[in-house]
């Protein structure tokens, strides 16, 4: 079974609330939250107490993207904000399998993020210990960009790797979704699918989700 996840970033901030709203009576499983620090990637958005404000309200779990610079800094933070799942940038880190366990310690999921520029094939020894990888189907750091069709040979790679290794991670993937390229990568194995500005485009917001997991 397919998961679909709006992201937050297309959201009408005036009205959060009722953005949170619209995407739970449609659906949706997770609420994606992109947090850009102005360094690792080229925008900010949210923070640590827009998580805790959200946490408040929303009855499905936070699927929370950090796209920081030393992420390490701010896992206990994001957690006892009300997280569920922090993933974090291979990228972003020389301690991914540190940041991984602190991110368990601290009693969350624990998800790994690559670029679409990184291979695969450099999670290799962490793919035992997460719960979830995130391949960026853009490169991070705004919405509304399209779908970059290369990334699906890393999509095939983790859904491989899981089969022959009896993996336990879900495969979700971030950027340019819509009906089109959501097929494309259910069809390379994905699980989740985050969605953004086709979500909160949508007239149809349950038709929008439907569509998707169908
Ligand atoms: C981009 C973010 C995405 C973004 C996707 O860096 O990680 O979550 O919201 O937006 P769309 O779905 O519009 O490509
Ligand atoms: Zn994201």
């Amino acid at each position: 079974m397919t998961l679909v996840a709006p992201s937050l970033l297309a959201a009408d901030y005036m009205n959060m609330a009722s953005s949170i709203k619209e995407a739970e009576n449609a659906g949706a499983d997770y609420l994606h939250i992109d947090v850009m620090d102005g360094h690792f990637v080229p925008n900010l958005t949210f923070g640590i107490d827009m998580v805790e404000q959200i946490s408040k309200t929303a009855t499905i779990p936070l699927d929370v993207h950090l796209m920081l610079a030393k992420p390490e800094n701010y896992i206990e933070k994001f957690a006892a904000a009300g997280a569920h799942i922090i993933s974090v940038h291979m990228e972003a880190t020389p301690h991914i399998h540190r940041v991984i366990q602190q991110i368990k310690q601290a009693g969350c999921k624990a998800g790994v993020v690559l670029n679409p520029g990184t291979p695969a094939n450099v999670l290799e020894a962490i793919l035992g210990d997460v719960d979830l990888v995130l391949q960026m189907t853009v490169n991070p750091g705004f919405g509304g960009q399209n779908f970059i069709e290369s990334t699906v040979k890393n999509m095939r790679y983790l859904a491989n790797w899981r089969h022959e290794n009896c993996g336990s991670y879900v495969i979700e993937v971030d950027g340019g979704v819509n009906a089109e390229t959501a097929e494309i990568c259910k069809q390379a194995g994905v699980d989740v699918l985050v969605a953004g500005s086709y979500f909160f485009r949508a007239e149809d917001k349950k038709a929008c989700v439907n569509g998707l997991k169908a």
